[in-house]
């Protein structure tokens, strides 16, 4: 039999200060999108554990850096979603703070994953940050997410046009995985690709 993806998942730390992040230099995948899009839901879907991340209807539920141990090897990274109008402007800008002095200043962080709501059309926040990110020199990969409010036909046209606009700007695309935290969708094709990334470290 094959061996199981994951043996173990526990919280480990939440902080609002990159300097405070564990500091053990194991690889960690981090993950962030706008508020609501099912970071913490997929964090959840991904690990076996419906209560390990906390999740809600109402967007701006994740206000943390949240380190998640995974297998005891590596770590998986909830993040505050971006880009949700009915906070402050001083809070959204708090958060930004912290969401970019994480991404540009985490040496560990391995990956990025980028979600997207299967559903929508590329929205000019999340193309603005896939820029940020290439500007930066940012490694990312990009989830699709909610695929099970989706019919199959629609899905696939909306993942293809998506990629169709990411090629206008780049000449490859990163790597893509459509999920679905409901009916976990997904789930293994993203492990495996992080058990391949980590074996090449
Ligand atoms: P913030 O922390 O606020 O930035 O949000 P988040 O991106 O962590 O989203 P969260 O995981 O809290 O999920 C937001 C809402 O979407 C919740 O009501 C989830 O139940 C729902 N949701 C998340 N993923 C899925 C999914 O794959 N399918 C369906 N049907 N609902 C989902
Ligand atoms: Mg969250």
């Amino acid at each position: 039999m094959d061996k199981p993806l994951i043996k173990s998942a526990r919280f480990v730390v939440s902080n609002s200060d990159v300097r405070k992040c564990p500091v053990d230099n194991r690889p960690e995948y981090a993950f962030i999108g706008r508020s609501n899009v099912g970071k913490s839901s997929l964090i959840n879907a991904l690990t076996g554990q419906k209560k390990l991340a906390m999740t809600s209807s109402t967007p701006g539920k994740t206000l943390l850096i949240n380190h998640f141990l995974v297998n005891e090897e590596w770590y998986l990274v909830d993040l505050p979603g971006y880009g949700y109008a009915k906070r402050s402007k001083s809070q959204n800008e708090q958060l930004q703070r912290i969401i970019n002095n994480y991404i540009l200043g985490r040496e560990q962080m391995t990956l990025l994953f980028v979600l997207v709501d299967s559903r929508h059309e590329p929205q000019k926040i999340d193309l603005e940050f896939f820029h940020w990110l290439g500007e930066n020199g940012v490694p990312f990969a990009i989830i699709f997410t909610k695929a099970d409010k989706m019919g199959k036909v629609a899905l696939g046209a909306n993942v293809k046009a998506y990629k169709d606009c990411l090629l206008e700007e780049w000449e490859e695309l990163p790597p893509v995985f459509v999920t679905s935290s409901e009916t976990r969708m997904g789930r293994e094709e993203v492990l495996r690709y992080i058990e391949d990334v980590n074996a090449t470290l």
